[in-house]
């Protein structure tokens, strides 16, 4: 009977997608609502609003009351989007997007190839610069698996000696604003692709304002310069070697041009913190989603495209969060 239930996956995905992009968590926030009532509330049908909402409540997400009414439990709080851990998004991204590149898996699996070209004529990032819902939805789904991150790797490390801290592919800012929050003097940049940062500018809360700045460009022509730290986090695991290498080169420059300073690759990696599914469904991911060529990486294959860039490592440290952090300072001749 497993496997049968398991071949149902992607419509409980769908299930939950949907009541993800219908905000159906927000609604129930103050207390069980029959299913007609929020399906009156989200101008959808009441009958396949129920039927879903039975399927969740089967697997625990939400709960039916005696009366038929649906309500919250502890896991579907975080599909709240005022939860301090939210995953609404993420659960939209990859009950949306990611899943209908998923179903082309079979086209990974005979080619090698990752999905996007096959489902979307082009790749994902080219996609998501003319499509700017589906791109606001894959910047929230980033922030929901960083934010947990954020405060994390604040204790991490002792940041009293650092000035400034770039976030290159930081999405909207999410590491960058927690840095900040935690460490008063930092001032921090976030570098991403130009829509990306007009989107999150917006979204900025006032009092990190003027120690917070968006700088939309291409990290792999150039990177802001005069910061004292670096941070890439999960950007050259959606890239092949060469590429990687690619995005480290002006980060390499940048420092070049510093005293003291240092990048913090911060990744899941092989034989890291993160194990069985989590990694397996990352690994897959890179795969299905990611650009062609990425592929699962150790610290140690992080350490030689570092190397290749013209760094030097530094250290490597295990993070509460299971994430892996290769610390690098570039090389001098
Ligand atoms: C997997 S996301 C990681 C986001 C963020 N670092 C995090 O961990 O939440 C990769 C990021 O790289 C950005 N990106 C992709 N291509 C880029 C480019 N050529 N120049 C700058 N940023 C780019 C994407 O917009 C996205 O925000």
């Amino acid at each position: 009977m497993k496997a049968a239930y398991l071949a149902c996956g992607g419509w409980i995905a769908s299930a939950v997608g949907v009541a993800a992009s219908l905000g159906v968590a927000d609604l129930l926030a103050e207390g069980p609502r029959q299913a007609a009532d929020v399906a009156a509330a989200t101008g959808v049908h009441a009958a396949p609003l129920a039927s879903l909402m039975r399927v969740l409540a089967a697997v625990g997400l939400f709960a039916e009351t005696p009366d038929g009414a649906f309500a919250n439990t502890p896991d579907s709080e975080s599909l709240r989007t005022d939860h301090p851990q939210s995953v609404r998004a993420w659960c939209m991204l990859a009950a949306g997007d990611y899943q209908r590149l998923f179903h082309a898996m079979s086209h990974t699996v005979a080619t090698g190839e990752p999905a996007a070209d096959s489902v979307l004529g082009e790749t994902l990032y080219s996609y998501l610069r003319h499509t700017p819902a589906a791109a606001d939805v894959y910047d929230r789904a980033m922030e929901d698996l960083a934010r947990p991150l954020a405060g994390v790797l604040a204790a991490s490390r002792d940041f009293s000696r650092v000035e400034t801290v770039v976030d290159v592919g930081g999405g909207r800012g999410t590491i960058v604003r927690g840095l900040l929050r935690a460490v008063p003097h930092l001032r921090g940049t976030c570098f991403d692709r130009p829509d990306v940062c007009d989107r999150a500018r917006a979204d900025v809360e006032p009092g990190l304002r003027d120690r917070l700045a968006y700088r939309g460009g291409d990290f792999f022509e150039s990177v802001p310069g005069g910061a004292d730290l670096y941070i890439l986090k999960n950007v050259l695991h959606n890239w092949d070697d060469e590429r990687a290498v690619a995005i480290l080169r002006p980060i390499a420059a940048a420092l070049r041009e510093v005293e003291h300073g240092r990048l913090l690759i911060i990744e899941p990696v092989i034989g890291g913190g993160m194990g069985g599914l989590y990694k397996a469904l990352d690994d897959l991911l890179q795969l299905v989603i990611c650009e062609p060529g990425a592929t699962p990486r150790s610290a140690d294959a992080l350490s030689g495209l570092a190397v290749q860039a013209g760094f030097r490592v530094t250290g490597v440290q295990a993070l509460p969060s299971g994430h892996t952090v290769v610390e690098a300072a570039a090389a001098r001749a």
